[in-house]
């Protein structure tokens, strides 16, 4: 099925790298609740966005197995074995731990959470609260270069080869 990006990129790609960009501001907003006080909400969203995205990524990797979406002679593309191959393992293991990350992150907060006298969530000591507050924002920071770094590659497979 094509896409809607007007590049000659599948349906299952062009979902991909704009669910990618449109959970970002998601994510974000999310740990802004944290900072705020409003837990509760905090750990809704993220559990919701997270796997949601984490859903998306795997039927986009099985679809990556599968599907043979276009014929291009790769050997001969410029930048493709000095750049673009290197390049795709690098994003594949940022991508891995963002998802090992993230998975980490809400796994052991649905764990280690407990009410407040607020109403709201807390954790039960404050190291667990200290290594939620880290890995979550390191998974803040691995989402967002999976999203660079998976733009990237889309440009170079979709755009760049066909404007050489
Ligand atoms: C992938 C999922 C998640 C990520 C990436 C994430 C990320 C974060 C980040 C970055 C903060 C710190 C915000 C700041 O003050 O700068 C935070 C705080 C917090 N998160 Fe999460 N979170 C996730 C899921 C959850 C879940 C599922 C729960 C509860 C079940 C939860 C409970 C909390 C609480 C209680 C705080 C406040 C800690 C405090 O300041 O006392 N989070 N989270």
């Amino acid at each position: 099925m094509p896409g809607f990006l007007g590049t000659p990129a599948a349906l299952i790609p062009d979902i991909v790298v704009v669910a990618m960009f449109l959970v970002l501001p998601a994510f974000f907003y999310g740990a802004w609740l944290a900072k705020k006080g409003k837990t509760k909400t905090h750990a809704r969203i993220m559990s919701g966005v997270f796997t949601l995205l984490f859903v998306v990524v795997v039927i986009f990797v099985i679809w990556n197995q599968v599907a043979n979406d276009y014929q291009v002679n790769w050997k001969d593309k410029p930048f493709y074995k000095e750049f673009f191959l290197p390049f795709v393992f690098g994003h594949i293991i940022i991508a891995l731990s963002g998802l090992f990350t993230g998975a980490f992150v809400l796994l052991s907060a649905l764990k280690w959470r407990e009410p407040n006298q607020k109403g709201e969530l807390a954790f039960k000591s404050a190291k667990h609260r200290k290594i939620h507050i880290w890995a979550g924002r390191l998974a803040l920071v691995l989402f967002v270069l999976i999203a660079v770094t998976g733009l990237i590659i889309y440009y170079y497979r979709y755009v760049f080869v066909f404007t050489e």
